[in-house]
């Protein structure tokens, strides 16, 4: 415990840093969430403020105000198109956690454990509308397509997940497509808006969309390996959601193919049921079979080309913070 804390404060600090760097852009990201939550509409006010209460690291916004000012950005947008990314993420949490059947997330309850699925959903819908209301507001029409086409992909991507569940069968292959759409399309999409405001050349541009798309599969990576190897209270959310779903995730396909027989077995039969009874037994063998290290290190691996995608940037402060966000991704334990 003495060590977790130690390592939840340090990472804690270091995205306290690369917020300090954008400090302007950081604050007004933040009035505008609270500012533009709200609806005439009882129940849309407390869901919405329900899930944005409970904080979360802000890691999409942060990357869209670096990417930006990592490009040459100087204007002021750059904390709108921030928050329509943020609202985009929290409107797919909302749908997450219902799919998911999670009851814990940032450390609270969800909010279909609160308002139940159907308030969830609805909800969702309001918060994905209220982001396309702002990108039109935006006046940005490639804003607009990146987001629209980033929305369609993470939903095709909770779908395909959904397709794998309880299937033992789905390969390391199946499970990178999955993450790259669901989590990884709207770091890249992200990344990319900051070179659209400041107007870059297309090379630039494709330099963010491949370290946004590394820097979002090693995040997703490493929450799956956390899923396993982390506890509630660091993480916020509940051990073992994963396998109550049946959701065949990278420290468990490792495990399936390099574990003892007998370990393969109890997996498979733990997948195909969404059974998490055996947790704590599957939990020694992902460690014992070397499933924490193989996912720590494609993370790694994901992590590394992501930083190496901004070798064409010119060297600067926010260039440097992108690469730390990189860092934190693989390092992180909430
Ligand atoms: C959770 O994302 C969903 C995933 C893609 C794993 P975050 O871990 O960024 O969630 P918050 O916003 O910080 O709570
Ligand atoms: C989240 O995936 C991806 C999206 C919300 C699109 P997970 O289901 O792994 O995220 P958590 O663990 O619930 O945050
Ligand atoms: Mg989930
Ligand atoms: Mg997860």
């Amino acid at each position: 415990m003495q060590v977790a804390e130690t390592k939840f404060q340090s990472n804690s600090n270091s995205l306290e840093e690369l917020r300090a760097l954008v400090s302007e852009g950081w604050e007004a990201v933040n009035r505008t969430i609270f500012k533009r939550l709200g609806s005439d509409i009882a129940l849309v006010n407390q869901v919405a403020h329900h899930i944005i209460r409970g904080g979360g690291k802000r890691l999409r916004p942060l990357t869209v105000l670096l990417a930006a000012r990592a490009c040459g950005y100087h204007g002021t947008n750059h904390a709108v198109a921030a928050v329509i990314v943020e609202f985009i993420h929290t409107a797919t949490l909302l749908h997450d956690d219902v799919v998911d059947d999670s009851r814990l997330r940032r450390g609270q309850k969800t909010a279909n454990a609160v308002f139940g699925n159907q308030a969830s959903v609805l909800v969702g819908d309001f918060l994905y509308s209220r982001a396309f209301q702002m990108m039109v507001e935006l006046g940005e029409p490639k804003i607009l397509e990146i987001m629209a086409n980033a929305t369609n992909t993470i939903a095709e991507g909770e779908v395909l997940q959904l397709m794998n569940c309880k299937n033992p069968d789905t390969t390391a292959s199946d499970y990178m497509e999955v993450i790259y759409r669901k989590t990884a399309k709207l770091f890249e999409a992200g990344a990319r808006i900051g070179a659209i405001l400041s107007k870059q050349n297309e090379d630039t541009e494709e330099a963010l969309v491949t370290f946004g798309r590394h820097l979002g599969l090693a995040f997703q990576l490493v929450d799956d390996a956390l899923d396993y190897g982390s506890s509630t209270e660091e993480l916020g959310k509940n051990i073992g959601d994963d396998l109550a779903e049946g959701k065949p995730t990278l420290p468990l396909i490792y495990a399936m193919d390099h574990g003892t027989r007998a370990e393969q077995h109890m997996i498979r039969e733990a997948i195909e049921a969404g059974d998490t009874q055996n947790l704590t037994s599957i939990k020694l063998a992902i460690e014992s079979s070397g499933g924490f290290d193989y996912t720590a290190e494609r993370a790694q691996d994901e992590a590394h080309a992501a930083a190496a995608a901004l070798d064409p940037l010119p060297e600067s402060k926010y260039k440097k913070a992108l690469k730390s966000l990189t860092h934190f991704a693989i390092t992180r334990r909430y």
